[in-house]
């Protein structure tokens, strides 16, 4: 069994070359940029840990692993236009550097690109694979269009959240995951026990992206601390505030939320920090992590075999970027 280090390792060797043609370079080049920005990579080492958990890694689970990984930089450079975000990775957002039409068209060919690299695969399981990549797409969108649509809503309760995150974020993860499976030649049983660990190892990835995004360091994290705060994302720490804080915290709270003004950001993380839901947010994502670890007792295989699954669970909890 590989370490999530030896098997990132063996992806990027595989990843890191030009994916796009040369011209138009107005199109292309904002695509390699992006995808030479890196990041974790921990979608497309799930798929490869997926298939190793039951059996030894084929060629078609790199082609799975490199759509998976295009496909989500492809939801990135959609989510930072959305977001308005100006830094990703430590870099300029390509909507930034290039425009917000370029961001579009460069973000659909990057998914297109993804689709070929499944067309790449040999295996009889690829309809399976395809009906899956397919369905977590459609429902990454419906997530997407609910994190839009809660902006704008007052009063979001915290399972409207937790289902929201479950698919903006949650399912791609549970897929990487259960798409390796299914390369590795797991029964049905096993693949959905490690479909419900990578959606409940999700929400507590989720969770730690919000608290990151309100707590974390920016020279470590990347994006813009605070994004979430001025584009009045319902965070589990937004919520959790709303619910925890006194009346006239919760009257500043409701005021900010109306205005995007000097200091906003820096009021409302006050409030998050008088009210602690940090703690709050750390309590419960332990409590998904628990969840996680429980589905993953479940899978039948050995437990040795188990053990990266594991490591990479506590990894992605404890991470600071
Ligand atoms: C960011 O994902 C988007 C979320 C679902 C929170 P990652 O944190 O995996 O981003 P990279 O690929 O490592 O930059
Ligand atoms: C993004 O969630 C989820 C997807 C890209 C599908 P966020 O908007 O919180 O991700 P970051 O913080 O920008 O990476
Ligand atoms: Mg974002
Ligand atoms: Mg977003
Ligand atoms: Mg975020």
């Amino acid at each position: 069994m590989q370490s999530f280090q030896e098997l990132s390792k063996q992806f990027n060797h595989f990843f890191d070359t030009r994916h796009f043609p040369q011209n138009p370079q107005s199109l292309y080049e904002p695509c390699e940029y992006f995808l030479g920005m890196g990041g974790k990579r921990i979608r497309p080492v799930m798929c490869l840990m997926g298939n190793e958990l039951f059996d030894a890694i084929i060629p078609d689970a790199f082609e799975v692993a490199t759509a998976i990984e295009l496909f989500h930089n492809f939801t990135l450079i959609h989510d930072d236009l959305m977001d308005k975000a100006p830094l990703r990775r430590g870099m300029e957002t390509v909507h930034t550097k290039y425009g917000d039409s370029t961001a579009i068209l460069s973000g659909d060919v990057m998914l297109i690109q993804a689709y070929e690299h499944l067309h790449n695969v040999k295996s009889p399981q690829l309809k399976r694979i395809l009906h899956l990549f397919n369905k977590t797409a459609r429902e990454v969108c419906e997530g997407q269009q609910l994190d839009m649509d809660f902006e704008k809503q007052d009063g979001v309760a915290l399972d409207e959240y937790i289902h929201m995150i479950g698919l903006k974020t949650s399912v791609l993860i549970a897929a990487s995951l259960k798409m390796g499976a299914i390369l590795g030649g797991a029964g049905e049983g096993n693949a959905e026990h490690l479909y419900n660990f990578g959606l409940n190892l999700g929400l507590a990835f989720q969770i730690q992206d919000d608290y990151l995004d309100a707590f974390g360091d920016p020279a470590k994290v990347g994006k813009q601390v605070g994004g979430d705060i001025v584009a009045n994302k319902k965070t589990f720490l937004m919520i959790k505030a709303l619910e925890t804080c006194s009346t006239t915290q919760r009257e500043e709270l409701d005021q900010l939320l109306q205005s995007n003004g000097e200091g906003k950001v820096e009021k409302v993380l006050e409030i998050f920090r008088n009210c602690g839901v940090d703690e709050w947010a750390k309590s419960l994502q332990q409590k998904y992590v628990q969840q996680a670890f429980d589905d993953i007792e479940n899978i039948a295989v050995v437990s040795k075999r188990k053990q990266p699954m594991t490591e990479l669970a506590e990894y992605l909890v404890k991470r600071e970027y």
